[in-house]
């Protein structure tokens, strides 16, 4: 059983992977404008990775005997101004989930809940992954300029991503 404070805790948490989840798909749709097939496809790969994150917790919250409670997600910006902004803001976003994390792992700390303090752990390691990628794609965007027309090389290399 869930104590209440983790339970809250828990379901904020699947609404911001699906905020996560809506952000990418966004981000993917943003990339077929630029007519950036492999950038398009990395983010949509992205996107459902989110929505797995979200329905693992989600499958944890029942495997507790806790109650799933849905909430609005929020709308994603849509535009940006460039591939390398896309991607800088992929690297903040994913370093504020990993604050997060962070946060979830200390209120199960809190409430001495250790099979969510394991759970967790998971993601722990995912957040050094995903912080990991957002942060290399930035510097390859960097490093080979930010217009559409120098980026078609990374775009056949993001294009790989399964
Ligand atoms: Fe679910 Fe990208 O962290």
């Amino acid at each position: 059983m869930l104590s209440k404070t983790v339970e809250e805790a828990l379901n904020r948490q699947v609404n911001r992977e699906l905020y996560s989840s809506y952000l990418y798909l966004g981000m993917s749709a943003y990339f077929e404008t630029l007519n950036l097939k492999g950038f398009a496809g990395w983010m949509m790969i992205q996107a459902k990775e989110e929505r797995a994150h979200a329905m693992k917790f989600y499958d944890y919250i029942i495997a507790r005997q806790g109650k799933v409670v849905l909430d609005t997600i929020e709308a994603p910006k849509a535009k940006w101004t460039s591939a390398g902004k896309v991607f800088e803001e992929v690297y903040a976003h994913e370093q504020k989930v990993t604050g997060m994390i962070n946060n979830l792992v200390d209120i199960a700390i809190r409430e001495k809940d250790h099979a969510t303090f394991e759970v967790l752990q998971w993601f722990v390691k995912e957040q050094v992954e995903e912080e990991a990628n957002a942060a290399m794609i930035c510097e390859k965007i960097k490093t080979v300029g930010d217009v559409p027309g120098h980026l078609f090389y990374l775009d056949h290399e993001l294009a790989k991503r399964k």
